[in-house]
């Protein structure tokens, strides 16, 4: 008789037939940085993680790098009075952002360091592009994005990634770092990026929500497996070194149809409204965090991502005796 409970019998059975694996290498922790010195400060909606100016946030990178995790992807959150509508700040080469990447560099120099290429953060209008009477101009918000992405390679960045959604931006950055003689800096795409509710807590963590409209004519609708494939072929041909996923969770389907699609590494966004859902319900009792995080990130692997960005980065990093097997 078939008996495939067999195979499921003892924990070394199991360990021999499991077929996703978690590793610490493959996960990013994303960090939110400010200017100041010796700030710490919580993000209410994301629990265990930070608003951290230079000096701490090469601390957190330095605990980090003792348990085994050494990828980093960095946002920065800008006060108002540097915000304009050209996001002037994100390419002034002595913006605290760049600053705090070429510090983490020089005290971690095996540490892998991830940008990110979009205005939102640096824009008064709290848009990922250069918005005119109500619009989000897409060859005009090129030209800033590459003026970011160039002073990001020339702190240090091992890769760059732009999150903006405007077409023809890998191709820009990608020609624009070679003719600079930036050819090993690599460029992780968010291919996939979708209108999503779950970025809640980071536009919180932030401030860098909207001030007018939504981002629905560059992100994508979240109906549309198929168009993430148009995506993944222009980034292709573009010159991306990773196609993302974002978020994960509730995008499996299109991490499987990019990881058929393509030989490039997956990455996936595991977003912060995500992460904050099972905190949410662990605090409340409600499911337990020390299962369900594994579970959760076996998911998005099992669906076909190489990296996975989460929240939990450093969560699972610190508990990987125990929960990574
Ligand atoms: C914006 C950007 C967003 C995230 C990463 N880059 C939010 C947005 O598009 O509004 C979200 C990440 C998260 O929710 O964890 N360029």
């Amino acid at each position: 008789m078939r008996r495939p409970r067999r195979n499921r019998r003892t924990d070394g059975i199991r360990s021999m037939v499991r077929e996703t694996r978690l590793s610490v290498d493959q996960l990013v922790y994303p960090l939110f940085l400010v200017d100041g010195e010796g700030v710490k400060d919580e993000v209410t909606s994301l629990p265990g993680n930070f608003r951290l100016s230079t000096d701490t946030a090469v601390e957190i990178v330095g605990e980090c790098m003792e348990n085994h995790l050494s990828k980093f992807i960095l946002f920065p959150s800008v006060t108002d009075s540097h915000k304009d509508k050209r996001a002037s700040y994100s390419f002034d080469p002595d913006n605290f952002y760049l600053q705090t990447a070429k510090a983490i560099k020089k005290a971690y120099p095996d540490s892998v360091i991830i940008s990110d290429v979009a205005m939102d953060p640096y824009s008064s209008d709290g848009h990922d592009g250069l918005v005119k009477d109500g619009e989000i101009l897409n060859d005009e918000s090129i030209e800033i994005l590459v003026k970011m992405a160039l002073e990001q390679a020339k702190a240090g960045f091992d890769i760059i990634g732009p999150s903006d959604m405007m077409d023809g931006r890998v191709g820009a950055i990608r020609s624009a770092l070679d003719h600079i003689g930036y050819g090993n800096t690599g460029i992780m795409s968010y291919t996939a990026k979708y209108a999503s509710a779950f970025y809640g807590p980071f536009r919180d963590a932030l401030d860098s929500a909207p001030k007018a409209g939504d981002k629905k004519t560059y992100q994508m609708d979240p109906a549309n497996r198929r168009e993430a494939l148009i995506e993944a072929e222009l980034d292709i041909n573009e010159g991306a070194d990773f196609l993302m996923v974002k978020p994960a969770v509730h995008y499996l389907d299109v991490i499987q149809s990019l990881k058929e699609y393509t030989d490039l590494p997956i990455a996936a966004y595991h977003v912060s409204g995500e992460c904050a859902m099972l905190t949410a319900a662990a605090r409340h009792g409600w499911l337990d965090l020390e299962s369900a995080v594994p579970e959760t990130l076996t998911a998005i692997k099992r669906a076909g991502a190489d990296v996975i960005i989460t929240y939990f980065a450093k969560w699972m990093a610190e508990r990987r005796d125990s929960l990574i097997v």
